[in-house]
C-alpha cells in the first residue's frame, strides 16, 4: 500500500459542508482529476493490483466512469456503465437498494459483461456501500465475477464494506 499516495490524495480532498444537505460534509475529489501527476499515480495504484486478472471494468455514475474508464483503457479491457435507472438504451438489468429515506436503482446492459467474465468495479466513493453492493449484483445478474471493488475514499464510519461481503474492497484512503 502506498502511504504517501494516500496522503496526498487525503491532501487534494476538499471539503465541502452542508452538500449535497445540511450536515453533512462532501468529500469532492475533482481537484485529484485536476492534478495530472496525482491523477495518474491514482489510477497506476489501481492497475497494478490487476494488471492480467481482469476481463472488464465497470465504472459507477458518475465519477466513477472517469476512473474507471481510464482504469479501462491501461488494462486494455472493455469499460461498462453501471447508471441511474432509465439512463441506458438497451436492454437492462435493474437492481434497487435502500436508501435512509427511500430507494435508488442501477442498471447495466445485459450484454455488457458476458458470463464468467471477471470484473473491476471502480468509483471513487464508498459511503454506505449500497451502490456498490447493487452492482456486484448487476455483474451477477450478467454471470459475471467481480474480481474487486476499487475505490478512491471510503468512509469507514459508514462500514459500507460490511454490505459487500466476501467482494474484495480497496480504498486508497479511509476516511
Ligand atoms: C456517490 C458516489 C458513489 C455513491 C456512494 O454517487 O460517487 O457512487 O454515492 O454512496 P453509497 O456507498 O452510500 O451507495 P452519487 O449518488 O452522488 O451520484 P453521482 O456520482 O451521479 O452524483
Amino acid at each position: 500500500h502506498d502511504e504517501s499516495l494516500a496522503r496526498d490524495v487525503d491532501a487534494a480532498l476538499r471539503s465541502i459542508p452542508d452538500f449535497p444537505e445540511p450536515g453533512v460534509v462532501f468529500k469532492d475529489f475533482t481537484p485529484v482529476l485536476l492534478d495530472p501527476a496525482l491523477r495518474t499515480r491514482v489510477v497506476r495504484d489501481v492497475v497494478r493490483r490487476h494488471r492480467g486478472g481482469v476481463d472488464v471494468v465497470v465504472g459507477i455514475e458518475a465519477r466513477g466512469f472517469i476512473i474507471g474508464a481510464v482504469v479501462a483503457h491501461e488494462l486494455e479491457v472493455g469499460f461498462a456503465l453501471v447508471r441511474k435507472e432509465g439512463k441506458l438504451p438497451g436492454a437492462t438489468h435493474s437492481v434497487s437498494y435502500d436508501l435512509e429515506y427511500g430507494s435508488a436503482t442501477v442498471e447495466v446492459h445485459e450484454d455488457a459483461i458476458r458470463p464468467a467474465q471477471r470484473v473491476l468495479v471502480v468509483d471513487d466513493v464508498l459511503a454506505t456501500g449500497g451502490t456498490a453492493a447493487a452492482t456486484c449484483d448487476l455483474v451477477e445478474r450478467c454471470g459475471g465475477s467481480v474480481v474487486g471493488v476499487e475505490v478512491v475514499l471510503e468512509l469507514g464510519f459508514l462500514d459500507g464494506r460490511s454490505r459487500l461481503g466476501d467482494y474484495p474492497v480497496t480504498a486508497l484512503l479511509t476516511d
